[in-house]
């Protein structure tokens, strides 16, 4: 029998390209959808010695409507299992009008209205799919290094939630990403302490595995679970003064 087909939302992100990577491995047919097509091609070459019956690539930016319901008329199988990795931390130095507005678009608006539109679409044809958002655990509390980033990941993190509440009855599951590190080019040039760093391959790995038992919320690793707490527990007046 064929594995369910995979869309990845993002799939030029280091991520995105991993996870489509390891289900390409287990026989999974794969859709990725990105913007860079040079970097699509080249993923696509790469995984088509994998052991999926189909690997196709698709240019898409995903705030761009007409595009998005034209790729999704191609598709056959139509995915069951769709993930969206596509995220950006540019423009932080100095959140200029523009910076923010891409921070916001990229971030929280494409993704939602993205799944919005896939669970509509599983809707309709009786899929009970997984719809699955690459959140972040930045989204947990504004911080003054990534406060819009944060922000947007706020955003994306609370519809997640809400549309999971709101399927729960109907056999479509929702899944929240929620990463600390991962060693990925968003990080490039940034200093993050080892312990808590970990691989694209093993975060891939996490999401796969949260995939097959439906979990909620999945994380990059157990201590990630109680920084969260520290991060939402901390008193106002108090995390203001700290360097976190
Ligand atoms: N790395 C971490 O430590 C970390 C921690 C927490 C959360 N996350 C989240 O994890 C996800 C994956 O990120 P990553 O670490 O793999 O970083 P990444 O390699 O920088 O990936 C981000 C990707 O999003 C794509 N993208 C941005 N805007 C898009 C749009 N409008 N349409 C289509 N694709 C778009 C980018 O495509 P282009 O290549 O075309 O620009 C880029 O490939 C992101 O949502 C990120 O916020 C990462």
């Amino acid at each position: 029998m064929m594995r369910p087909a995979v869309m990845i939302l993002g799939s030029g992100s280091d991520l995105g390209a991993e996870l489509a990577r390891q289900y390409a491995e287990r026989e999974h047919p794969v859709y990725l959808l990105g913007r860079d097509a040079e970097r699509l091609q080249h993923l696509e070459n790469a995984l088509g010695g994998c052991r999926s019956p189909q690997v196709r690539g698709y240019v898409c930016d995903l705030l761009d409507d007409e595009r998005f319901e034209s790729v999704l008329a191609d598709l056959d199988p139509f995915p069951e299992i769709v993930i969206v990795t596509a995220g950006t931390m540019t423009g932080l130095e100095a959140p200029t009008a523009e910076a923010v507005r891409e921070l916001m678009r990229i971030n929280a608006e494409a993704p939602a209205i993205r799944l919005e539109q896939m669970m509509t679409e599983f809707e309709q044809r009786g899929i009970q799919g997984v719809l699955v958002g690459v959140s972040s655990l930045a989204g947990e509390r504004g911080r003054r290094s990534n406060y819009p980033y944060g922000a947007a990941k706020a955003a994306f993190t609370t519809y997640l939630s809400g549309l999971r509440h709101r399927m729960f009855r109907s056999g479509i599951h929702v899944m929240t990403v929620l990463p600390g590190f991962v060693q990925t080019k968003m990080l490039e040039g940034m200093q993050t302490p080892a312990l808590l760093t970990i691989g694209p391959e093993e975060m891939a790995a996490r999401i796969r595995l949260g995939i097959e038992q439906r979990r909620d919320v999945v994380y990059s690793g157990a201590i990630w679970r109680l920084i969260q707490w520290v991060l939402i527990l901390l008193p106002e007046w108090l995390f203001k003064r700290t360097n976190l």
